[in-house]
């Protein structure tokens, strides 16, 4: 045991934040941590949140508090996933075993990657909530499709295609370290690439709306969209009939200087009106952010990097307890909100200002 955490009990995600920097070796937590060029996109998506004002109301019978919600018609406890990220071996031997494993004792839908370092059929077995599997597709679309239909029989619930990275984007951090995460752990899914370069452009195909038409084609399951930052795309995803779009700028990795997600999220959010779900990520720390992203009209918030925060500092149980403390700060903002259930959270809770128009 570290001596900080014998002398800090982490009561917040930046405590996890804090002991999991001290438990990873710099290059790992560079990797982790990092956004792409100068990170423009990667601070501005955790300011934005500390910008928004909230307008709660009073008087109101907050003593019974209701999260529960469904998510693409799965019931959920909590509006609250956790979002698809790369080799968590890296940051804990069980990998996505254990996140998989502590998501579910929390009540979080968990979407594995397709970079993971354990297989779809490894999560499954440990996964005791719904799992979505994401996707990034190779050169190959037959082995995309293999990975899809695996993913489709060990009881996978959804596809969530990642459309913003025709190639990685730039992580200095990464190219200074000279980090190259198949040095360091196998991504399984990868069996045909034996050294994944960071801006290997071996690994993806470059997807098109054609994809989305090929993915429809080769599964039955529900697809999601994921990377999508404009009114414009939401609109084309939305006559494709997609069941979901996830608004991210993908953690600040890939276009910087792209929009933060809270702030495209009412235009992705007018331009469905209602034909599919629609969730968010990027910056989310604080149970009132959530509540934020909610009122701005997200269904559900992904979380990224405080989950593997969280498994690095203590594997399954720390991967449960970031959940748990997500939950318990939404719980107390609805409260302080005086907004007990998810249907009385709505775009009056956010101020209109100068600064956050929306
Ligand atoms: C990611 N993200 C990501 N997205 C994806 O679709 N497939 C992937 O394999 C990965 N891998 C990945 C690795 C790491 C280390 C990070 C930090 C992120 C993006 C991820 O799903 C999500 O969009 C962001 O992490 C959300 O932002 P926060 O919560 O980390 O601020």
């Amino acid at each position: 045991m570290m001596r900080t955490e014998s002398l800090l009990k982490p009561i917040n995600i930046f405590d996890y934040e804090a002991l999991a920097r001290e438990r990873l070796q710099p290059a790992i937590w560079d990797y982790y941590q990092g956004g792409s060029d100068d990170e423009v996109t990667l601070r501005e998506s955790r300011a934005v949140f500390e910008r928004i004002r909230l307008r709660p109301r009073v008087l109101v019978d907050v003593s019974v508090i209701d999260m529960q919600t469904t998510i693409l018609g799965v019931p959920a406890p909590m509006p609250v996933m956790v979002a698809p990220t790369a080799a968590h071996m890296l940051a804990h031997p069980e990998g996505e075993c254990a996140t998989a494993r502590g998501a579910g004792q929390a009540g979080a839908f968990m979407i594995a990657s397709t970079s993971a370092t354990c297989t779809p059929e490894q999560i499954a077995s440990e996964a005791s909530g719904p799992l979505w599997f994401q996707l990034y597709t190779y050169r190959d679309l037959n082995v995309s499709a293999a990975l899809v239909r695996r993913a489709e029989a060990a009881g996978y619930r959804a596809i969530v295609l990642t459309v913003d990275t025709p190639r990685l984007g730039s992580r200095e951090r990464d190219l200074r370290n000279q980090f190259l995460i198949g040095k360091q752990v196998t991504m399984v899914n990868l069996p045909a690439v034996k050294e994944v370069a960071l801006s290997s452009a071996a690994r993806h195909t470059v997807d098109t709306w054609e994809t989305v038409d090929w993915l429809r084609s080769v599964t039955s399951l529900p697809i999601v969209l994921k990377g999508i930052l404009t009114a414009e795309d939401a609109l084309l995803a939305a006559e494709r009939g997609i069941e979901g779009i996830v608004v991210s700028n993908h953690g600040g990795r890939q276009l910087d200087g792209a929009v933060t997600s809270i702030e495209a999220l009412p235009e992705v959010v007018e331009a469905v009106e209602g034909r599919c779900e629609v969730y968010v990520d990027g910056g989310i720390r604080r149970g009132t952010d959530i509540l934020k992203a909610l009122a701005l009209g997200a269904r559900a918030v992904l979380v990224g990097r405080p989950v593997i925060w969280g498994l690095a500092v203590n594997g399954a149980e720390g991967v449960c307890h970031v959940l748990e403390l997500l939950r318990k700060e939404l719980e107390l903002a609805m409260m302080l909100a005086g907004r007990p259930t998810l249907a009385s959270i709505d775009r009056s809770l956010v101020r209109r200002s100068a600064e956050y128009p929306g």
